[in-house]
């Protein structure tokens, strides 16, 4: 094929990336490849909204008929950058039942939803990734499943959202409060639309559960993630921490004992040893455990436009790569073994 096209649902902070990264890398895409990429249609609410990027200039239909997009035959690849969870979560089953497969950025919904998701998937022989769902820029889905494939992952510690270690951050450093720091996050423009989500966990819940999933190859519900946010803290409560050599951070935990998956977060008071007590500001950091490879850590850009898109194309450049192989992917690996352990013991 000279030419792969894909089709994109929502042209918003991160759709716009992902046209301009992939016109602003034709020739190297094309030199890894051996094909063009290109965004044919996008799904957008309003075409008539300005935008950063002019997609007709980059050649793109900008259509609000779903159809145009899920339906289209020449559309092999479908990148669901809209967020919410029911729409997005019907556009992706459609685009499974059209044969064609999916990357996404949707962390909430590939934290509910990701069994049904991955099943559809794999019933429609297509690929299905999301890279992009956790910590942006940071190529952790990739790193834990790739990089730890012959390992043992035991233990994971994520810094995984950049709203509360920003707002963490700027209380112990300059002794900001609360209310005031959180105004700044959510003026920088990474907080959530309802900081809710952000300062009480729930999205670093959704993150972890998603890392959970791709460390220890097992769907973990997130009704099982015990969480506590930051809205509780005071300032007094870090500058006592900082005083005994601490650092106070949100942090998930994610453990596999060989039998049970434990999934948490919680504010934790972290060394200043450690690693993870030097990742400031809005910055994600995963700290891994491996029997094979020990300490590891995945640290960069958890958000924002252009880190997020470069994990969505990272993803469309899979999706291409087994296409011309043949094959259909996924990170996701059912734990086949144990499964035909299981059925031979019954
Ligand atoms: N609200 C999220 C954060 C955005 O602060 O990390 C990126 O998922």
């Amino acid at each position: 094929e000279d030419s792969v096209s894909v089709g994109l649902l929502g042209v918003g902070v991160v759709g716009s990336g992902v046209i301009d990264l992939i016109e602003q890398h034709q020739a190297k895409l094309a030199h890894q490849l051996g094909c063009n990429v290109h965004v044919k249609s996008a799904l957008v609410r309003n075409p008539n909204k300005a935008r950063d990027v002019d997609a007709k200039t980059n050649g793109t239909l900008l259509t609000t008929n779903s159809d145009d997009v899920l339906n289209d035959p020449e559309i092999d690849v479908i990148v669901e950058v809209m967020g919410g969870i029911e729409e997005a979560r019907e556009s992706i089953l459609k685009a499974f039942k059209a044969k064609k497969h999916v990357v996404t950025a949707n962390k909430d919904l590939v934290a509910l939803y990701g069994a049904e998701l991955h099943e559809a998937a794999a019933e429609n022989r297509c690929d299905f990734y999301y890279e992009a769902s956790v910590a942006g820029g940071i190529p952790i889905l990739r790193g834990i499943t790739d990089g730890f494939a012959s390992d043992h992952i035991e233990q994971l510690m994520g810094i995984v959202n950049g709203t509360t270690n920003y707002i963490l951050t700027k209380m112990h450093n300059e002794g900001v409060g609360y209310e005031e720091a959180l105004k700044e996050a959510q003026d920088l423009g990474f907080a959530e639309a309802d900081p809710a989500a952000d300062v009480e966990g729930l999205d670093a819940a959704r993150k972890m559960a998603i890392l959970g999933r791709l460390a220890f190859s097992t769907h973990i519900d997130l009704a099982d993630v015990e969480v506590t946010g930051i809205n509780g803290i005071d300032l007094i409560d870090l500058q006592y921490g900082d005083n005994l050599g601490f650092t106070m951070k949100l942090i998930g935990f994610a453990k596999f004992d060989g039998k049970q998956v434990e999934v948490n977060v919680q504010p934790a008071l972290i060394s200043k040893d450690h690693p993870l007590s030097d990742v400031k500001n809005e910055y994600n950091a995963v700290y891994v455990y491996g029997e094979a490879v020990g300490e590891a850590m995945f640290y960069g850009a958890g958000a924002g436009s252009m880190p997020t898109a470069a994990a969505v194309i990272s993803d469309v450049v899979a999706v291409i790569k087994n296409m011309h192989r043949g094959v259909t992917g996924s990170q996701f690996v059912e734990p086949r073994f144990e499964k035909e352990l299981k059925t031979e013991a019954q």
